[in-house]
């Protein structure tokens, strides 16, 4: 059987369905008791993708199972954990689907920077169970009866995966630091005053890296384009100038003041920056950079962009001078994260 897991789309909501409401008559494994209309399901599908993965496996040209991610809690500090889903038709199950959806949801799901999965499952299922078990998640414990359906009380087991190191969060001071003392700030047509800030941090690296008008170049592009960045105070400390090119966000210049670098701020001002462009309904970002084939200084710039989730797409030479490779880099996420 020839099987594809790729990203869910719109019209793949009644096949999902089809899959899922005898879940909800049937069993007690759903805790719904009636079966969303499909304007309610594609609705909550597309609610889900701005922020989750969402898969679906396809064989003998139909859906035949699927998988996705969504939020644990609401509060604002379980951002680093999601639940974790996954249906399979009657007739496909034990084949492996469950596993290829789960494999390639909880690589998504730690790529866009979760730390912990949670699965609840309703008991006894024990195929469910076993599939959680055979990826390593381990029991958290029970919620006694806490569910009621068909004349029966529910419990419900809970399991959780670690999918990153914690320390790697945790022993970073300048993250607490950050998420304490800095402020996020989208500026749709950057004042003058930001875009002074902004600009004089990149003159920090022009002198040494670019040609003089550089930084005066930039400042003239900053007036048509947009900027987000963090402040501390009256502090300007990181920044990203950019603007919709070819349908996505495309950032045109990033900066990070040089006595603030190494301490976790440009990756800090990224993720509200992915947050925010979320929010907008997108799932991409692109960017030009200079190879770190071309210049030395952008060793360390892809290695940053690389670090957040950026890859190489294409390689131009010429396009910024001869001799000159530039790249073209993307992170994707959400629905749009395309398959290996
Ligand atoms: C749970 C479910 C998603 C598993 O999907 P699947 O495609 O059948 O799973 P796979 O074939 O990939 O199985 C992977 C592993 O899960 C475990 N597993 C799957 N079915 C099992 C069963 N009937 N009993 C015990 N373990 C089972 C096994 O460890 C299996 O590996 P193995 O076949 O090498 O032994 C599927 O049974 C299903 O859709 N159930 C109904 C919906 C559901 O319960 N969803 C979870 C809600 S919490």
């Amino acid at each position: 059987m020839n099987m594809t897991i790729r990203d869910v789309t719109p019209v793949d909501t009644e096949a999902i369905l089809e899959i899922y409401a005898p879940f909800i008559t049937d069993t007690c494994i759903s805790f719904e008791t009636e079966v969303p209309t499909i304007a309610e399901f594609t609705e909550r599908m597309e609610s889900l993708i701005k922020n989750y993965p969402y898969l679906v496996c396809e064989a003998d040209n139909k859906i035949v199972g699927y998988a996705y991610g969504s939020k644990h809690r609401e509060r604002a500090a379980y951002k680093y954990s999601a639940d974790v889903s996954v249906y399979v038709a009657p007739e496909y199950q034990r084949q492996g689907i469950g596993s290829m959806l789960y494999t390639r949801l909880l690589e998504l799901l730690r790529q866009q920077g979760i730390y912990t999965v949670y699965a609840g499952i309703t008991l006894p299922n024990d195929k469910s169970v076993g599939l959680h078990k055979s990826f390593g998640f381990k029991e958290v414990g029970i919620y006694h009866n806490v569910g009621y359906k068909f004349g029966k009380w529910l419990g419900v087991l809970w399991m959780e995966k670690p999918l990153r190191d914690y320390d790697e969060l945790a022993n970073n001071p300048a993250v607490k630091e950050i998420s304490n003392l800095s402020q996020f700030i989208v500026e749709k047509e950057p004042s003058k005053s930001t875009i002074k800030q902004f600009v004089s941090v990149i003159r920090e690296y022009a002198g040494e890296h670019f040609t003089d008008n550089f930084a005066d170049d930039m400042a003239i592009d900053a007036q048509y384009q947009r900027m987000c960045y963090l402040k501390s105070g009256d502090e300007f400390i990181s920044g990203i100038m950019f603007t919709c090119l070819d349908g996505f966000p495309h950032i045109t210049a990033m900066a990070t003041k040089r006595e603030c670098q190494n301490k976790g701020y440009g990756k800090k001002l990224m993720e509200h920056f992915v947050e925010y462009v979320s929010q907008l309904g997108f799932h991409d970002i692109e960017l030009y950079a200079w190879s770190e084939k071309t210049k030395p200084i952008c060793v360390s710039t892809q290695a940053f962009y690389k670090s957040v989730g950026f890859v190489v797409t294409q390689e131009h030479m010429g396009l910024w001078g001869q001799d000159m490779i530039t790249v073209k880099m993307k992170k994707s996420w959400g629905r749009r994260v395309s398959l290996p």
